[in-house]
């Protein structure tokens, strides 16, 4: 069973994240069947949230909601939405029309809710400047990590994708000297090597992968995001399951040690969702767990 592409490849140049409403009462099984017949899993990837399974009476293993986690220092924001659709193309233009197109299908059953357009800067790295995505497994690893595989036709092929917006404050970042900087991801941003003897804080020290019980790996494809005069990141990691997002973001937060991710002192995360990326079929996305 084959995952959506785009997964397993590299960031594009350019993608925009859309996230969809129910609307009250509607038959959403047209919606849903036309747009899995129009997303490509390569230049559209679309993923489901658990409300949707709830409207079609399904209850799918492994599906649900972003966390409330009522001990995370700092709070962390729920904004679980429907439907997510991941745009990824060459050009912000091109992107704005595939995303009219896909709205005008979802529009019998969804309502688009919210936006967010983003874009690789130089070699993947943050706005910061520092490198993201260095620690991803690749190749067999990766597919390990982010594709469900062994539990059945209609799920192996799926994966599960932690969709959040962070908003950086730039003043806060710029007035840290670069060594602090460096030892907020537990990185030097000049040749991007793991600092030793980094605080408890540090970014990679919070998520490192093989440091949980079970490992806990995930394929990360985030991209910065800018929109007028406030930017950050689109946090986007995609797993066999969330349970392993859930921990590493458990540990930023200060659940198992007291001890939050410095990140937390430049970057804030404004939204936070939960989306199944169902696989890929001979004619599109292959919706049969959903009972399409
Ligand atoms: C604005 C928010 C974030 C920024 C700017 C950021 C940036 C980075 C950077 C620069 C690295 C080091 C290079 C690399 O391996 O990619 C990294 C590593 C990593 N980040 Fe983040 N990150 C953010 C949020 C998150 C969140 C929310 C999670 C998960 C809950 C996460 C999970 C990871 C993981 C798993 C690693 C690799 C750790 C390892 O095994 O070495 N990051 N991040």
């Amino acid at each position: 069973m084959k995952s959506q592409s785009a997964i397993l490849e590299s960031i594009p140049d350019h993608a925009r994240h859309l996230f969809f409403k129910l609307k009250p009462a509607a038959d959403l099984r047209p919606a849903l069947r036309a747009l899995a017949a129009a997303c490509d899993g390569q230049s559209a990837v679309l993923g489901i949230g658990v409300e949707v399974a709830a409207a079609l009476n399904v209850e799918l293993t492994g599906l649900r909601a972003f966390p409330d986690l009522p001990d995370a220092r700092p709070a962390i924001p729920v904004t679980q939405h429907a439907l997510w659709l991941w745009l990824r193309g060459d050009e912000p233009g091109d992107l704005l029309l595939q995303g009219h197109a896909l709205e005008a299908l979802a529009a019998p059953a969804f309502s688009l809710v919210q936006a967010i357009d983003s874009f690789r800067h130089q070699d993947s790295r943050d706005l910061t400047g520092y490198e993201d995505g260095t620690e991803n497994p690749k190749d067999d690893a990766a597919i390990e990590a982010a594709i469900a595989q062994g539990q059945g036709v209609g799920i192996d092929g799926s994966s599960f994708a932690a969709v959040q917006q962070w908003l950086h404050d730039f003043a806060s970042f710029d007035a840290m000297p670069r060594s602090e900087q460096d030892n907020c991801y537990g990185r030097r941003r000049d040749d991007n090597e793991e600092i030793d003897g980094a605080p408890e804080s540090a970014h990679v020290k919070r998520t490192a992968q093989e440091d949980f019980e079970p490992e806990a790996f995930v394929v990360r494809r985030s991209m910065p995001w800018v929109a007028g005069a406030d930017a950050g990141l689109v946090f986007l990691a995609f797993g066999k399951s969330f349970d392993a997002y859930e921990a590493q973001l458990r540990r930023m937060t200060g659940h198992d040690d007291g001890i939050s991710d410095a990140l937390f002192s430049f970057t804030r995360p404004l939204t936070g969702g939960y989306y199944w990326c169902p696989p890929l079929g001979v004619a599109g996305i292959d919706l049969q767990a959903l009972g399409l």
